[in-house]
C-alpha cells in the first residue's frame, strides 16, 4: 500500500483581515481534534465559543504567523516569537493528519533557524505532544493550566537546533 500524496498547501503570512477565520479554525480544531484528551469542559474553557477578539487581535499582532491554504481555504496555521517559543499550532479538522501541521513547523524552523535561534520551546498539548516529539522536542515538564474551575494538562517540550 502506498500513503497518500500530500495535499498542495501553499503557506503564506498573516494579514489583519484573517483574523476571524483564525480564531474560527482555533475554535473547530480545539472542539473536534482534542476530544481524546480534553473532555467539553475543557475544550471549552480552551476555546470558548465566544472569543475575545480584541485580545487575539493582539496576541496574533505579537507573533509571527504562517498560514497554510489550498485552493479553498485555510487549513492551518503557525505563531511563533523569534526568541524560539512556538505559541499557537492549529490544523483545521478537516485537513487533519494531511501533512499541514509539520509543514508549517518546518518552515517556522527554517525562519527561527535563519533568525539565530539555538532552541526552540513550546507547551504543547496533550493532543500535540507526540506531533512536537516527532519534531524532536523532548519534554521538559508537565504543567497544569487553570483556566476559571477547569484546569488543563499540557508539557512545556524544548528542541535544541543542532547547526546544518
Ligand atoms: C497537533 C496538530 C497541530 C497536528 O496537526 P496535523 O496537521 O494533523 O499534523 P500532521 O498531519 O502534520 O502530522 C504529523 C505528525 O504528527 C503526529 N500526529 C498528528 N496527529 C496526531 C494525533 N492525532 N495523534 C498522534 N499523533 C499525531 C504524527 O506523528 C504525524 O506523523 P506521521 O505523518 O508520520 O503520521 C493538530 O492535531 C491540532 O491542531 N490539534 C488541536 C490543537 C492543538 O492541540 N494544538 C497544539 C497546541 S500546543
Amino acid at each position: 500500500m502506498t500513503a497518500p500524496l500530500p495535499a498542495p498547501f501553499s503557506l503564506r503570512s498573516y494579514q489583519t483581515q484573517d483574523l476571524p477565520a483564525l480564531v474560527a479554525l482555533f475554535q473547530a480544531s480545539v472542539s473536534q481534534l482534542t476530544t481524546q484528551h480534553y473532555d467539553a469542559a475543557q475544550r471549552q474553557a480552551w476555546a470558548p465559543a465566544t472569543a475575545d477578539m480584541p485580545a487575539w487581535q493582539a496576541r496574533l499582532a505579537s507573533l509571527e504567523l504562517l498560514i497554510a491554504e489550498d485552493d479553498q481555504a485555510i487549513a492551518g496555521f503557525i505563531g511563533f516569537s523569534l526568541d524560539g517559543h512556538i505559541d499557537l499550532l492549529f490544523t483545521a479538522p478537516g485537513h487533519a493528519c494531511q501533512g499541514v501541521a509539520a509543514t508549517l513547523y518546518a518552515a517556522a524552523e527554517q525562519r527561527l533557524r535563519a533568525a539565530g535561534a539555538r532552541e526552540l520551546f513550546t507547551e504543547a498539548s496533550l493532543t500535540a505532544r507526540p506531533f512536537f516529539a516527532r519534531q524532536g522536542f523532548s519534554e521538559e515538564q508537565a504543567q497544569t493550566v487553570t483556566r476559571g474551575a477547569v484546569t488543563l494538562q499540557r508539557f512545556a517540550m524544548r528542541k535544541i537546533l543542532e547547526p546544518r
